[in-house]
């Protein structure tokens, strides 16, 4: 057996950097390295970065210089830099902050043992390739569970190019993991006690991979992962509003395992600012698209993103965002100030002035924040099921997610993690909601 030394790991950024940080710790985990919770007692501390945002990135070097003083006292101690920023700014990392021994990409992160060697020797390590072999094929099986809810990473990259976005240059092309490694690692995750599996992707709805028969789209293999047994939930995320197809809208409808949740990013809702996005649908489009998704599964909830202050926003297109989060109804939704990222067509032209970015940004999230809310009042009084994720803050409680992906907090002194249970919704509070449970479970 090798020395078991501690591994920190820190996450930033999506759900697709909290896939990668498993993996990676899986990866490390077979070098001999376990997962502590605590930086100070670490021998390796790994940071998988993102670089969506400025401030997102300019986070890595803040963090960066908080580690100083635990490398200057324990100078054995191995800093490893991941994910976007990292491919992004590749040996840049190690120029500005000497402290740095390892800077690895998001496509890379299956090299790690290699590159730990070379660290080991007292040199830095840099692998910011796109590599022509798949890291997936080179990964130790799936072990790190975050309870009875996992990721599935099926598709990374993407094609879009919308005018302000770095994922298709850290990320890189569209690419789509074979079906069979697919339902091979779901299947191990169930057998490991997970119920529900998020599958991720930038550009989730884009899946394209190899199976049976051909190529395969999304709802196919959403179909097919919901025969397996024991996996009692499906999600997906990020989804573009382009590749929501006729199999995938249908499936909603049909399929009662996928969960009546949809992150269907918009960003804007002016065509003005949607054409100059480059994101190649209009509003009207969206409207049509929402329409028919409801039409197959009804009580479905919508969440989005949404960006502000894009460069040439003016007051008419920001007008048009506020129309129509009104008339779609989101039960949730991400919004952010445009910021400028180098390399992107976007960061090109003149921005909005800032107070006003931020102006409209408090007023979109005001109006998010009440739709929100209200999807969460109709939720009083309903059964609904709730899948447990942890033990509560007080004592006999459970916390778990409703179907609707509502956090929800269950008076339960018998509930184990990983039991779905039917509740009756008697509260809402402003970010969760509370409930008690019914008799008997649906699994248990
Ligand atoms: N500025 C602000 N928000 C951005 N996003 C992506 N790029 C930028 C940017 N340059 C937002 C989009 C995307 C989400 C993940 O982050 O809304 O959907
Ligand atoms: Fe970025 Fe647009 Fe691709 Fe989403 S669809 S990852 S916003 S380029």
């Amino acid at each position: 057996m090798p020395d078991t030394k501690k591994l920190f790991i820190k996450t930033y950024g999506c759900q697709m950097n909290v896939y990668d940080s498993e993996r990676m710790a899986e990866t490390l985990g077979a070098e001999g390295y376990v997962v502590t919770e605590v930086a100070e007692e670490a021998d390796m501390v790994l940071l998988n970065t993102c670089h969506i945002r400025e401030k997102a990135s300019e986070k890595l070097y803040s963090d960066l210089g908080r580690l100083r003083p635990l490398k200057q006292a324990k100078p054995d101690l191995k800093i490893g830099v991941a994910g976007c920023v990292a491919q992004a700014e590749g040996e840049e990392i190690l120029r500005r902050m000497p402290l740095v021994d390892l800077v690895v990409g998001p496509q890379s992160y299956h090299r790690l043992p290699g590159m730990m060697g070379e660290v080991a020797k007292g040199k830095k390590a840099v692998d910011t390739d796109f590599p022509a072999e798949d890291k997936f094929d080179h990964l130790p099986e799936r072990k790190m569970l975050r309870g009875p809810s996992a990721f599935l990473t099926v598709q990374e990259g993407c094609d879009k190019f919308c005018a302000f976005c770095v994922v298709p240059y850290t990320r890189g092309a569209e690419v789509s993991r074979p079906v069979a490694r697919l339902l091979g690692e779901a299947r191990a995750l169930v057998e490991k006690g997970v119920r529900e599996i998020t599958l991720l992707g930038q550009n989730v709805n884009a899946y394209h991979g190899e199976g049976e028969g051909g190529s395969w789209g999304l709802a196919r293999l959403v179909r097919e992962l919901a025969r397996i047994d024991g996996l009692e939930r499906i999600r997906y995320t990020t989804s573009h509003p382009n590749d929501m197809d006729d199999d995938l809208i249908a499936a909603h409808g049909e399929e009662a395992k996928l969960m009546p949740y949809l992150h269907l990013p918009v960003q804007s809702g002016s065509d003005r600012i949607l054409k100059a996005m480059n994101r190649k649908h209009t509003r009207e489009q969206y409207f049509r698209l929402v329409e028919r998704i409801r039409a197959a599964r009804p009580d479905i909830l919508l969440s989005s993103d949404f960006i502000v202050g894009f460069p040439g926003e003016s007051d008419a297109d920001f007008a048009d965002t506020m129309d129509l989060i009104r008339q779609v109804g989101f039960g949730a939704a991400f919004s952010f100030k445009y910021s400028a990222r180098p390399g992107t067509p976007a960061a090109e032209k003149d921005p909005v002035a800032a107070d006003i970015a931020d102006a409209r940004l408090q007023e979109l999230q005001a109006l998010i924040t009440s739709q929100q809310r209200a999807a969460q009042e109709a939720m009083v009084g309903r059964e609904v099921a709730v899948l447990y994720e942890k033990a509560g803050r007080l004592p006999g409680q459970m916390v778990g997610k409703s179907d609707h992906l509502h956090a929800v907090h269950v008076a339960d002194s018998e509930g184990r993690v990983g039991d779905l249970v039917r509740v009756r919704i008697t509260a809402s509070a402003p970010n969760s909601l509370a409930g008690a449970r019914l008799d008997g479970s649906i699994v248990a």
